[in-house]
């Protein structure tokens, strides 16, 4: 019963579209018009509004903390780590928003983090040097799932490989779009409209 308790609390906390509900508030409109059309905290960049971005950079990994963090707490740690995986799954398929949800990387390094604060840090850490060599955030987003399983598997965390894994692969699905744009070299900079 606490699994399926676990999933759902993780699966609600992530389906908040906080990306999408602050443009709103803000009277910018429809974030899914503008830009790559995501509800993250990148897209919320092209709008021009940086404190937007950050507060929803925030919130996303917030409820990937709170996900887990609060399963943990009250069913143990397997419950922790499948409610993280269900904010992923309400981030990226959130109810609300004909299952047409966001890519994950921000609730995702929330996760991470409230799985193994090294962890999170790690993925973080790759995301930042990418980002300042490459200046693009799918890009730094993919190299730092891929980091996260082997960074797990160094600290001899194989529990934690194994779940980071999951979540690189469900981030790697939602980044498609971006995959595509990478390879056509038409993936545009941090900040940039195209
Ligand atoms: O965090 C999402 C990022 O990796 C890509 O966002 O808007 O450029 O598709 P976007």
């Amino acid at each position: 019963m606490s699994v399926l308790l676990a999933l759902a609390l993780g699966y609600l906390l992530g389906s908040v579209p906080w990306g999408l509900l602050l443009t709103r508030a803000s009277g910018l409109g429809d974030i899914r018009s503008i830009g790559s059309g995501n509800i993250g905290a990148t897209n919320v960049l092209r709008t021009g509004n940086k404190t937007l971005a950050a507060a929803t950079l925030a919130l996303d990994i917030l409820k990937g903390v709170a996900a887990l963090a609060l399963a943990q707490a009250l069913w143990g740690e397997t419950a922790g780590l499948l409610a993280g995986f269900g904010a992923m799954l309400g981030h990226a398929f959130p109810v609300w928003l004909g299952f047409k949800g966001g890519k994950g990387v921000a609730t995702g390094g929330g996760v991470l983090l409230a799985a193994g604060w090294w962890l999170g840090l790690g993925a973080a850490l790759v995301w930042l040097v990418m980002a300042l060599v490459t200046r693009i955030s799918s890009a730094s987003a993919l190299a730092a799932c891929a980091a996260a399983p082997a960074i797990a598997a160094m600290a001899g965390r194989w529990d934690l490989a194994a779940f980071s894994a999951g979540i690189a692969l469900l981030v790697a699905w939602r980044h498609k779009a971006n995959i595509k744009r990478l390879l056509a070299g038409t993936e545009p900079r941090i900040g940039r409209k195209g």
